[in-house]
């Protein structure tokens, strides 16, 4: 198994574990949102995601599509906090994660604050491989998820929503690049991740959340980096980053920038061929 299924192994597992989607909020909303504290329930966690799925969706030019008759695949949907409101949008929801738990957690949230009848789940088992046909997404997203997987497994990710996504569909796929601070956190995340290894040891380091959060950043990954593996399939290529950093410069590509977007995030808005 990825050392980096571990954390999110063992924070499904708590997941299954609790007596409703409410209590795993309170308990280990932590795992999703960093903003969030035991104190929010699964409301006020769902009604976060309500605001981040159109401001996002509208920064990138995506908000204005009749979505009732579209379907969306989002990647890394955790326990449903952004799909409860995408389900609300799109006519058809499949939502992909690595922990069937989450999912099933997905399908209580989304049964509370969506529509259920437009919710497909899909386990994403090897982390890497979507379990879809081609073309059947209109748009294909994931945020704060891609950054948590292996370096070959995000990009693998990222050639599944390519290639789960329509001809004239779109994709929107959150990364994390580098940082000043990362010369600090990257080798500390990387001692991380080897405890994790440890039988025993590991699994309980990962459910520690101070420990956990140094070690789930598994990857960074630039705009070039990405594009060079699904650059060829895509046209209208836009590389949205925060206003508080410089352009990636990218040749063919438009530079825009978006408050809401984390400095070490970067968001690949694109059309598929
Ligand atoms: C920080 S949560 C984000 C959840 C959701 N996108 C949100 O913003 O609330 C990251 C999610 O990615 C999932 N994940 C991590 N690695 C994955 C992989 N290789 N394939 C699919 N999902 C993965 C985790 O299980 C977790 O539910």
């Amino acid at each position: 198994m990825r050392r980096n299924f571990v954390p999110w192994r063992a924070a499904g597992t708590t997941t299954e574990l609790k007596r409703s989607a409410d209590e795993v909020v309170r308990d280990t909303g932590w795992v999703f949102n960093n903003r969030t504290g035991s104190h929010l329930n699964l409301a006020e966690f769902v009604e976060t995601g309500d605001h981040e799925t159109l401001a996002y969706l509208t920064a990138f030019g995506l908000g204005d599509d009749n979505h009732s008759s579209q379907t969306l695949v989002e990647i890394g949907a955790g326990i449903g906090r952004m799909t409860a409101s995408f389900t609300r949008l799109f006519g058809r929801v499949v939502a992909c994660d690595l922990d069937a738990a989450f999912l099933e957690r997905c399908r209580e949230t989304v049964a509370q604050f969506g529509r259920p009848e437009r919710l497909q789940t899909s386990p994403v088992a090897d982390g890497r491989t979507i379990g879809l046909p081609d073309g059947v997404a209109d748009l294909a997203f994931s945020y704060i998820t891609l950054q948590h997987c292996h370096r070959d497994d995000a990009l693998a990710l990222t050639a599944e929503a390519v290639r789960v996504t329509r001809s004239g569909g779109h994709i929107a796929l959150n990364y994390r690049t580098w940082t000043a601070g990362d010369a600090v956190l990257w080798p500390a995340g990387s001692v991380v991740r080897g405890l994790w290894r440890l039988p025993k040891v590991g699994p309980a380091i990962a459910r520690n959340r101070t420990v956990a959060r140094l070690g789930w950043q598994a990857n960074r990954l630039s705009p070039a980096q990405v594009l060079a593996t699904v650059g060829a399939r895509l046209t209208d290529v836009k590389i949205v980053r925060s206003p508080k950093r410089r352009s990636f410069a990218i040749d063919g590509t438009a530079d825009e920038s978006f408050e809401g977007v984390h400095r070490s995030h970067w968001w690949l808005v694109a059309t598929v061929r």
